[in-house]
């Protein structure tokens, strides 16, 4: 059994420990196939932040139980750990079982599995290790994820994550250089900074951690590496954010413009019962640091309609608050609940029905917002680093710092070659959430 196949799902955490799942597969032999039916070993990488995301997990698991009966199948990341042993129930057909926090031991599963073990699992939390792999498998060939920090210390009523990920654990700022430092080396450009809560890393290589060592710092030092020419991070907790990162950001035009920073509701007795640890206000002032900012730097976030008890009013306080932050894009979530989490004791839950009422007005507001914010733009010259051609458009797809798509017609068309590279274009069209251009010869300003 040495030809593996693995699908993943959730966030981009998720996708960045596939490609070290992966390192690490491959670097004991394996060879990693793009079908499942090229495979002996399936693995399948889940997400269980939302009911929706978990339901979906024991379909296909099911589904590959039709069409590849014998093989060998693993579960990984948040549903694994979530449900542990319990997945051998509901699916007998698998063999291994393995949450995120415990990635380290997949050396050592994966030799039980190799001698033919057929009830394999990982599930501890009680980690201190991140998980590291000197040898990783990317797929982006323009942008690569590195991970500060790993797990989360909130509590935050509506969340798996601290249950699914572990506690905190940030991994050494010179280790996070030597990765930087490497993938450089490799020819990639750009880095994002993965984390759950990226705000609260702190190196553990120094003792005392209130001596600056923190994530402003690692920013500043990551920004000077020579070669690198854009870095990007998520995700924020407001708890955590301080004016520092907007000044590091303002003093190197390397770290990317944009901060994503989930509010999930601008009701401050409502972002009590969700246990955010932060006010209305306080969030605010994370916004007026960034809106101040000598770089325009475009603001997105994430929220939550219909959270137990949620009145008209304190929906009307989120509905106010877009008004202020003036977000780029946000991404909206009807309440799920979850296995574990504090708002189950809440009774006071919202219908159905009337979840997709706000969410629809929330949406409706943002993008009318966006359309406006956005044709603001029109005439200006950007740099994009270009990800990709569009075929059916013949335009180039690009990316700005601020994480905006602008897609642009170059006089060359696909003979420019422009793939992986950084270009000037100008902004010639503008919608509620990509904008069309033409390639720029001037610099951007
Ligand atoms: N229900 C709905 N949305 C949720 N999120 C996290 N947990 C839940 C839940 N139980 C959303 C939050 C978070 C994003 C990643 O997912 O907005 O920021
Ligand atoms: Fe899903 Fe959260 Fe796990 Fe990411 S950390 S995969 S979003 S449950």
């Amino acid at each position: 059994m040495k030809r593996f196949y693995i699908e993943t799902f959730g966030c981009q955490m998720n996708a960045h420990d596939s490609e070290k799942v992966i390192g690490t597969l491959v670097g004991r032999g394996y060879e990693q196939v793009a079908t499942p039916e090229a495979a002996e070993l399936i693995m399948y990488n889940t997400c269980s932040i939302r009911d929706k995301a978990e339901q979906k997990v024991f379909a296909r698991l099911q589904d590959f139980k039709r069409h590849h009966a014998g093989k060998t199948f693993a579960v990984l990341g948040c549903v694994a750990q979530q449900e542990g042993e319990k997945i051998f129930e509901k699916a007998p057909h698998v063999s291994m079982v393995v949450g995120s926090a415990s990635y380290n031991k997949l050396p050592e599963l994966l030799v039980q599995i190799e001698r033919g073990d057929k009830r394999v699992t990982g599930l501890s939390l009680d980690t201190d290790d991140t998980f590291e792999t000197p040898l990783t498998r990317r797929d982006n060939p323009h942008k690569a994820y590195i991970t500060i920090i790993e797990g989360c210390d909130k509590s935050c009523a509506y969340c798996v994550v601290p249950f699914t990920r572990g506690p905190e654990r940030s991994r050494t700022l010179e280790s996070v250089l030597n990765e930087a430092r490497e993938l450089i080396r490799m020819g990639y450009s750009e880095i994002q900074l993965l984390g759950q809560n990226v705000n609260s890393f702190r190196d553990p290589a120094i003792p005392g951690s209130a001596l600056g060592h923190d994530f402003a710092y690692l920013l500043r030092r990551i920004g000077e590496l020579p070669g690198l020419r854009r870095v990007r991070f998520t995700t924020s907790h407001p708890r955590d954010f301080v004016k520092d990162i907007v000044d590091a950001i303002d003093e190197n035009p390397v770290l990317c413009n944009h901060i994503h920073l989930p509010v999930q509701s601008g009701s401050t007795t409502m972002l009590e019962r969700m246990q955010r640890l932060y006010s209305r206000e306080e969030y605010l002032r994370c916004i007026e640091w960034m809106h101040r900012a000598k770089r325009e730097i475009a603001i997105t976030t994430d929220l939550i309609v219909g959270f137990p008890g949620e009145t008209e009013a304190e929906f009307e306080d989120t509905m106010t608050l877009l008004d202020e932050a003036r977000y780029e894009s946000m991404f909206i979530f009807k309440y799920s609940r979850r296995p574990n989490t504090p708002a189950l004791r809440y009774e006071d839950h919202i219908t159905e029905e009337e979840k997709t009422r706000r969410f629809l007005i929330l949406q409706e507001k943002q993008r009318a917002m966006q359309i406006r914010q956005n044709a603001e733009l029109l005439g200006r010259v950007e740099e994009v680093l270009v990800e990709g051609w569009n075929s059916a458009t013949s335009q180039w797809i690009g990316k700005t710092s601020q994480n905006r798509t602008l897609n642009f017609v170059h006089p060359a068309g696909r003979e420019a070659n422009l793939l992986g590279q950084y270009a000037m274009a100008r902004v010639t069209r503008t919608g509620p959430s990509s904008m069309g251009g033409e390639a720029a010869l001037e610099p951007a300003v």
